[in-house]
């Protein structure tokens, strides 16, 4: 038994995925680190989120697509006692320091952890919410379009879907202008100088960034109503939308 499966969780095996690259076990230790020095904005989204998913009820059982090191589900799990979690990622080293969040949390009774991606959460409506923050960019066609259905295939009628991800209009005049502002965030948050242009050739290179009316579109082709667009900070975006 390996020291994940001896927790609370249960935890699959781990999933083939592209970005395993990216979120290793060095990546995964410092993630924390890296997001804390742009908290003064970035927690506003995940309060944000909380607040506009407090309709759902006392019971409601959470998915959380991308779940990372556990932000989403330790933000809610502490304001709502009675909800359950799924989290699925294909990272197992960002598994890894989710489930020992959760644990020190007093959470892991109430969560399951998934070592996969979408397709590796059962079939059927069960989940009152989708949650899925700062992942769909890393996703590209066709997966894209799929991933959008298989949130809405997992959701109850009338469930919602809450999405953040880095969204631009990259041909756009006024992109390097954008540009310049994130390279000037991510420089705050890794403490290191960045050229632009790099940045530019990775968001080509490892990522699928869409101008924020072409994924909105995706999600009403899903079958959501018309997605309600609730926050921004430089490049991200995100929305929150009814099955
Ligand atoms: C930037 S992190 C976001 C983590 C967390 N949601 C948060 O807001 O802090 C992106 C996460 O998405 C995961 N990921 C990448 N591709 C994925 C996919 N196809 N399905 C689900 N998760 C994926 C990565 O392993 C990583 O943990």
């Amino acid at each position: 038994m390996t020291p994940m499966t001896s927790m609370t969780q249960q935890i699959r095996q781990p999933n083939v995925n592209g970005t395993n690259g990216i979120f290793n076990d060095d990546f995964s230790r410092r993630y924390d680190a890296y997001n804390s020095r742009l908290a003064v904005f970035g927690d506003n989204l995940y309060s944000l989120t909380g607040l506009l998913l407090a309709v759902l009820p006392d019971d409601a059982n959470v998915l959380c697509i991308g779940a990372g090191t556990g932000k989403e589900m330790l933000n809610l799990a502490e304001a709502h006692p009675g909800w359950h979690f799924t989290g699925v990622d294909p990272s197992p080293d960002m598994l890894r320091v989710c489930g020992e969040k959760l644990r020190q949390a007093g959470i892991s009774a109430r969560c399951t952890l998934i070592n996969g991606v979408i397709d590796d959460v059962p079939a059927g409506e069960n989940y009152h919410a989708v949650i899925c923050m700062l992942v769909t960019h890393f996703i590209v066609e066709p997966a894209r379009q799929e991933i959008y259905r298989q949130m809405a295939a997992r959701l109850k009628q009338g469930g919602k879907l809450v999405i953040a991800e880095i969204a631009a209009d990259m041909a756009a005049d006024d992109f390097k202008q954008q540009l310049l502002s994130w390279t000037a965030m991510h420089e705050v948050a890794s403490q290191t100088t960045h050229d632009p242009e790099e940045i530019r050739a990775q968001f080509n290179q490892k990522l699928r960034i869409l101008p924020p009316a072409e994924t909105e579109l995706l999600m009403v082709k899903a079958g959501f109503n018309q997605p309600y667009h609730f926050f921004q900070a430089l490049l991200i975006h995100a929305w929150i939308a009814t099955k």
